[in-house]
């Protein structure tokens, strides 16, 4: 017997929320990256072999179980000198901006966002009813103090920098940021140490005392676990108990929350990571100004390179070579700027080689560019 055929459905697309309908994909550039990965500001080495170690004894039992998130919050709390209440587990940081942001941001609301910054804070801006209000840096890149408080209003509801920033590699100093949150206390301060060991310095301490400041944090940067997803907040119990309520209980995976504690007790690990990068950083600044180009001063583990209008050939000439780098320049304020993530010393001898057959091609530096 022929089974009938199921009854047409009428052609209607259910339409999303109108804010989705105006918001495009992001499609960050993931392809093809068997190369030396310059970037996207990951560790470009490898995690600490402790954790290799605990993923090593994971079983197929282990994995049955839903995720059990708060002992390691408790772990990571001890760690930062903080109470577990103070601290959320995320997927990654982009998950506790997403968070963050759906918690706090209503239609009317303000995000003040100091531009160029991480991309991601504009995405998941554009999901919500708030209103973004960029705040552009001078073109030294420096970090827009003075624009930014001109820039607060009763309406600002979120502040969100990232510390250091990218592209740019600028900071903002503790008082700079403290001067903002008694500026704002009405705004949630949202900093974001992604790249914290780089740069060595921090304003976790200050969540005990100030009631709006939330500190992100990163395990995708210096820990080299990008592929695990695990970001974490760090903020005052009274602001995280609504952030609670909007996270997810099962967003950070049972394998990510099995290597958070022994990529915590590694620190030699990431002494010694971090003291390659900046070794390497210094090296390559050197051949940066040798080559006569313009570039920002850095508290990361990247810099920003002005290339000039040969941008889109220059990535294309460091990919031939084996080298991935990051265009930066649909960023605001960013036109003809790349992004070169700092590795070891040794796989920055082999970017140099590239960049040095890139300028020579394109007849780049000083005032040929
Ligand atoms: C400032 C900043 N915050 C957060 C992230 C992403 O962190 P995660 O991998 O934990 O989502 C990045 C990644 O490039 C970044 O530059």
């Amino acid at each position: 017997m022929t089974e009938a055929a199921p009854e047409a459905v009428t052609a209607i697309t259910p339409a999303p929320r109108l804010r989705v309908q105006s918001m495009k994909e992001y499609h960050p550039p993931l392809g093809n990256r068997d190369l030396l990965r310059l970037d996207f500001n990951e560790n470009t080495l490898a995690c600490s072999p402790r954790v290799r170690e605990v993923l090593g004894r994971i079983s197929a039992g282990d994995l049955t179980r839903y995720p059990e998130r708060e002992p390691v919050e408790t772990i990571v709390a001890a760690h930062l000198g903080l109470a577990a209440p103070q601290v959320a587990l995320t997927n990654g940081v982009d998950e506790a901006i997403h968070v963050l942001f759906e918690t706090f941001l209503e239609a009317g609301d303000e995000l003040l966002l100091p531009v160029p910054t991480y991309t991601m804070y504009e995405v998941y801006a554009s999901a919500t009813d708030a209103h973004l209000v960029p705040v552009l840096a001078a073109d030294d890149l420096q970090f827009p103090i003075e624009r930014l408080i001109a820039a607060i209003t009763p309406r600002t509801k979120i502040i969100a920098i990232a510390n250091p920033n990218s592209p740019s590699g600028s900071v903002a100093s503790r008082a700079q940021l403290l001067q903002i949150a008694h500026r704002a206390p009405h705004a949630v301060l949202l900093v974001d140490e992604a790249y914290f060991h780089f740069h060595g310095e921090t304003v976790i301490d200050l969540v005990r005392a100030l009631p709006n400041l939330v500190v992100a944090r990163t395990f995708s940067k210096a820990y080299g676990l990008a592929g695990l997803r695990l970001g974490l907040l760090a903020g005052p119990v009274e602001l995280m108990r609504w952030v609670r309520r909007v996270l997810s209980p099962y967003s950070v995976n049972s394998l990510a929350l099995a290597c958070l504690p022994p990529a915590l007790e590694d620190s030699s690990y990431i002494d010694w990571y971090v003291s390659e990068v900046l070794r390497a950083r210094h090296d390559f600044e050197a051949a940066l100004d040798a080559a006569k180009l313009r570039r920002w001063p850095s508290c990361a583990n990247f810099i920003l390179v002005d290339i000039g209008p040969q941008h889109a050939e220059f990535v294309r000439l460091m990919r031939a070579a084996g080298v991935l780098v990051r265009d930066r320049s649909s960023d605001p304020g960013c036109d003809g700027r790349v992004r070169i993530t700092i590795g070891t010393r040794e796989q920055m001898q082999q970017a140099v080689l590239a960049l040095n057959e890139a300028i020579a091609a394109l007849k780049l530096g000083g005032e040929a560019q």
